[in-house]
C-alpha cells in the first residue's frame, strides 16, 4: 500500500523533523559535563571554569545591588545577559527574579544563575524575636524553625541566599549589632547558630525553599573598641581562636555555603584583606569549600582603613587575601582584568575563587531549577504566625517578681492599666534588620492583652502616655497615673525604639530614655503594683526601674507576635522560660561585663567597700585592691542564663560518674530538677566547667551543655549529661587545642551564678 502525502502533510513532517534534530542538535551542545546533575559537583565545576572567558569569571565575582522593590530589569538587561553579575542584593519579587534566570540560563552564553540575596535576619514577612531574643530561649529547635519560616517565605519572593546568621560574640551591649547575635556565649552561640544555618538552608539542591546561609561577620566585629560600630577590634589569635572563630567552625561544619567578612581591622589589618584568616584558616585549617563576600563597600574601605591607594589596590589585597565576592561596588569587575593582566593577581586565584562561588550555585541545585516554586500563600502563614508566637513565648525572661506579682490571675485582678511608649508599638516591636516585615501584621501587646483579659472576664483600660520612647508629654504621664487609680495592676511597657540598635545605632548609655523612667517612677508611686515589660535591643541598665517595679518581664523586640505572647505570659497561660543570653550590667560603665571572663590575680571576693563605706581620709591600701568599681562593685544586675518562672526549682543531688577520667572518657553528670511550684513550667539546665590549673588563665566558667526541661508542678526529674573530655580543650599559648590533667569543677544549675558543683580530675 502506497501512502500518498499531501504537499502539505509533507511540509509539516519536513518542519518537524527540522525542529527535532535542530534541538538535538542544541541539545547535544547544551550538555556540556557542568549541566549533567549526576556528575560530582567537582568535575562540573572544572568543567564549567575551563569554558569560561576572563570577563565571565570576573563577573561571578561581582554582586550588585537594585533598587528594593524594583519591578523590571530596567537597565541591567545586557550585564546579566554578558555573565557580568554572578549575585544580586534585594530583588523580591517572584516575576522579576524569575526573569533575571531565565536571561540566564536562556540568554547568557554558559547559562550560569544568578544567586539572588537579601538580608532575611529574623523572619522575612512573619517576623521573630530579634536573634538576641531568639538566643534567650536556649532552643534550637526555635532558631531552627525561625529560619525554616523565613527561608520558605522569602523563597516565594524568589531569594535564595540570605546574610545570615550573625555569629559575632558581643559582651559590650553599647555595640547596637548586638541585637542582631545570639550574645556573649560561644557554645551558645554556635547551638543557636547551627541550627539557623540548618533552617535556612533546608533541603539545598532540589528545593525550592532553601536559602544559601552566611555566617557573619568573620571575624570579631563584636569586640569594636568601645561599642562603636566599625570601629577597630584588637584580638589576639588566641583569643580568636578560644572564643571567636568557634561559632564560625560550628556553622561550617553544619553545612553554611558561605562566609561574609567583617568590617573590623583587627590589630590594624582589615579582615577584608586578612589572609590568614580568609585563606590559612578558613580554606587551610577548615576546608570550607563555599565562598567568601566582603561586607557591604568593604573592599572600597580599605581605602578609608588607610591600607590601600584605590579601587585596584584594595582588590588586589582583599583578592589576594582570599575574598572571593566583591558586595556592591563594582570594584572586582572595573579592575580585575588589569590586575590579572599585570601578574598582581593570578589567574589560578581568580578560578578558585570562581570555583567556590560556582560550588554553591551546583550545591543548591540552581543549575537544574533556579526559578520560584514557593506560593505566596506561605506568608503570613497560620503555621508561620504560631511558629513566631512560640518563640516570642520562650524568648521573654521573667527578672522580677515580687510577691508573685506575675502572672496576674483573674480571682485577684479585675481591671488592668496598659500604658507605656512600648505597649502598642507596631513597628518598635519588630526590632531591627525588618526590609520586609510590614507593621500592619504586628500583633502588639496593646492588642494581644485586651483579646486575652476580654477572655479571662478582666478589664483593660489603655492609656498611651508617651507616644514613642522619646517622646516629651507630661500631660500624657498624668493620664496614665490618673487611669492607675482605678487600675489593680499596671502594665507599662519600655524600651527601646528599633531604630536604637542594628547596624550602625550604638549607644553611649544603656539607660532608658526619655521620659521613660519618669513615666514608670510616677506609676511606682501610686502604690500600685507595676509590671514592667521591657522591649528592646540590648540588655538596658534599669536598675532604679526595677527597683520600682514588682515584676519585669524582659522581651528583646519580640517581632510580629510578641503581643499574645506577652499576654499569655502576663496573664499565666504559660510560664516565662528565658534566660539571659548575655550579662546585665548594672551600669553602662561596667561593659564589656560577661560571665566567662579570666580570673585576675586580684579577684573580687565579695568583702568589698563601696563608696558609701570609705570613711574620709582613708588610707591608699583601705580598701585590699581587688579587681572591682567603688561605684558598682563587680557583680552584674543579672548574671548570664538567669531567668525566673511561674515554677519554683529546686536543684539536688549533683553526681559524677567518677571522680577521674582519661582524654578519651566521657564525663556523666546527673542531677534532679524538681519543680516544687504551683505551676507547670520549663527550666533551662545549665552545665559549667572551670579548669583549676592551666598553661593559659582560663575563664572562671564555661557554659558546655544545656537543656530545657519540661516540669509539671510537683514533678521531680533526674538529667544525665554527657560531656566528651574533649570538649574541655582550650587553645594554649601556642594557639594549638591542648587538655591538661588537673583538676577541674562542674557546675550545674538555673544560671551561670550557680554554686552546685563536683570536682573532677583529667588523668
Ligand atoms: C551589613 C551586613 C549586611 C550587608 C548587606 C552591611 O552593611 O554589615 O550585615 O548583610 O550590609 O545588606
Amino acid at each position: 500500500m502506497c501512502i500518498r502525502l499531501s504537499n502539505n502533510t509533507l511540509a509539516a513532517i519536513l518542519a518537524a523533523i527540522a525542529v527535532l534534530s535542530s534541538s538535538a542538535g542544541e541539545k547535544i551542545e547544551k550538555s556540556p559535563l557542568y549541566k549533567d546533575a549526576s556528575q560530582p559537583i567537582a568535575v562540573r565545576v572544572n568543567d564549567l571554569l575551563g569554558r569560561m572567558t576572563l570577563d565571565e569569571k570576573i563577573g561571578q565575582t561581582n554582586q550588585r545591588s537594585v533598587a528594593v522593590g524594583m519591578h523590571d530589569l530596567g537597565g541591567w538587561v545586557p550585564q546579566f545577559e554578558q555573565g557580568h553579575i554572578g549575585s544580586i542584593m534585594n530583588v523580591s519579587s517572584p516575576q522579576v527574579a524569575d526573569s533575571i534566570q531565565r536571561i540566564m540560563l536562556n540568554k547568557s552564553r554558559l547559562g550560569i544563575p544568578v544567586l539572588i540575596a537579601r538580608d532575611v535576619i529574623h523572619g522575612y514577612k512573619t517576623i521573630f524575636p530579634i536573634p538576641l531574643g531568639q538566643a534567650a530561649t536556649f532552643n534550637p529547635d526555635i532558631a531552627r524553625k525561625g529560619a525554616r519560616v523565613a527561608a520558605t517565605e522569602a523563597s516565594s519572593d524568589g531569594i535564595r541566599w540570605t546574610f545570615a546568621p550573625m555569629l559575632d560574640i558581643a559582651r559590650d551591649a553599647r555595640w547596637g549589632r548586638i541585637a542582631e547575635g545570639c550574645g556573649e556565649d560561644p557554645y551558645l552561640t554556635g547551638q543557636m547558630g547551627q541550627a539557623m544555618v540548618e533552617g535556612f538552608q533546608g533541603g539545598l539542591a532540589g528545593d525550592p525553599t532553601s536559602l544559601a546561609a552566611c555566617a557573619k561577620h568573620f571575624v570579631a566585629y563584636g569586640a569594636a573598641e568601645g561599642g562603636r560600630d566599625y570601629n577597630s577590634t584588637f584580638v589576639p589569635e588566641r583569643v580568636l581562636r578560644q572564643t571567636y572563630l568557634p561559632p564560625f567552625r560550628q556553622a561550617i561544619d553544619a553545612g553554611a555555603l558561605t562566609i561574609m567578612a567583617s568590617f573590623n581591622d583587627n590589630d590594624g589589618i582589615p579582615v577584608s584583606a586578612n589572609r590568614h584568616l580568609l585563606t590559612d584558616i578558613l580554606r587551610g585549617e577548615w576546608k570550607f569549600p563555599g565562598f567568601v563576600v566582603s561586607d557591604c563597600f568593604a573592599v572600597r574601605e580599605l581605602i578609608s582603613h588607610g591600607v590601600a591607594a584605590d579601587a585596584a589596590d584594595a582588590s588586589r589585597q582583599t583578592m589576594n587575601a582570599g575574598l572571593d565576592m566583591e558586595m556592591e561596588t563594582g570594584h572586582y569587575l572595573e579592575t580585575m582584568r588589569g590586575l590579572i593582566e599585570n601578574g598582581h593577581v593570578s589567574e589560578a586565584r581568580l578560578d578558585s575563587a570562581v570555583a567556590a562561588i560556582l560550588y554553591v550555585k551546583f550545591a543548591m541545585g540552581l543549575f537544574e531549577d533556579p526559578f520560584v516554586h514557593t506560593p505566596q500563600s506561605v506568608k503570613y502563614s497560620a503555621e508561620h504566625l504560631a511558629a513566631a508566637k512560640e518563640a516570642a513565648l520562650q524568648s521573654a525572661i521573667l527578672l522580677k517578681n515580687e510577691n508573685n506579682t506575675l502572672p496576674l490571675k483573674p480571682n485577684r485582678i479585675n481591671r488592668i492599666l496598659l500604658t507605656g511608649p512600648l505597649a502598642d508599638a507596631r513597628y518598635d516591636q519588630l526590632g531591627t534588620w525588618i526590609f520586609d516585615g510590614e507593621k500592619e501584621h504586628t500583633v502588639t501587646l496593646r492588642h494581644g492583652l485586651d483579646e486575652l483579659c476580654r477572655k479571662k472576664g478582666i478589664a483593660m483600660d489603655f492609656v498611651e502616655s508617651l507616644k514613642y520612647t522619646r517622646h516629651d508629654n507630661l500631660s500624657g504621664i498624668d493620664a496614665a497615673v490618673t487611669a492607675a487609680r482605678n487600675a489593680d495592676a499596671i502594665v507599662v511597657a519600655v524600651g527601646e525604639e528599633a531604630i536604637f540598635s542594628g547596624e550602625g545605632h550604638c549607644m553611649a548609655s544603656l539607660n532608658l530614655v526619655g521620659r521613660q523612667s519618669e513615666l514608670v517612677e510616677r506609676l511606682s508611686a501610686t502604690g500600685k503594683p507595676v509590671v514592667m515589660v521591657v522591649m528592646a535591643g540590648r540588655p538596658l541598665t534599669i536598675k532604679p526601674e526595677i527597683d520600682r517595679s514588682a515584676a519585669v518581664l524582659y522581651a528583646f523586640h519580640p517581632g510580629t507576635m510578641g503581643g499574645p505572647a506577652l499576654a499569655d505570659l502576663l496573664l499565666g497561660v504559660t510560664s516565662p522560660s528565658g534566660k539571659t543570653p548575655v550579662t546585665f550590667p548594672l551600669t553602662t560603665g561596667q561593659v564589656p561585663i560577661y560571665y566567662n571572663h579570666n580570673n585576675t590575680g586580684r579577684p573580687a571576693n565579695g568583702t568589698e567597700i563601696g563608696l558609701d563605706g570609705i570613711p574620709e581620709d582613708a588610707g591608699n591600701t583601705f580598701l585590699g585592691c581587688t579587681s572591682y568599681y567603688l561605684d558598682a562593685g563587680h557583680k552584674p544586675m543579672y548574671p548570664f542564663g538567669y531567668g525566673l518562672s511561674y515554677g519554683c526549682f529546686e536543684y539536688s543531688d549533683l553526681k559524677l560518674s567518677a571522680g577521674e577520667y582519661g582524654k578519651d572518657q566521657t564525663i556523666k553528670a546527673r542531677i534532679t530538677v524538681a519543680n516544687n511550684g504551683t505551676m507547670d513550667a520549663t527550666e533551662t539546665v545549665q552545665l559549667y566547667v572551670r579548669d583549676h590549673v592551666a598553661s593559659v588563665t582560663r575563664p572562671v566558667k564555661e557554659l558546655k551543655q544545656f537543656r530545657r526541661v519540661p516540669l509539671r508542678k510537683g514533678e521531680k526529674q533526674t538529667i544525665e549529661f554527657e560531656l566528651p573530655v574533649s570538649e574541655l580543650s582550650y587553645i594554649g599559648a601556642d594557639l594549638r587545642p591542648r587538655i591538661d590533667s588537673g583538676d577541674f569543677t562542674l557546675f550545674i544549675g538555673g544560671n551561670s551564678e550557680t554554686t552546685l558543683s563536683a570536682i573532677f580530675s583529667i588523668k
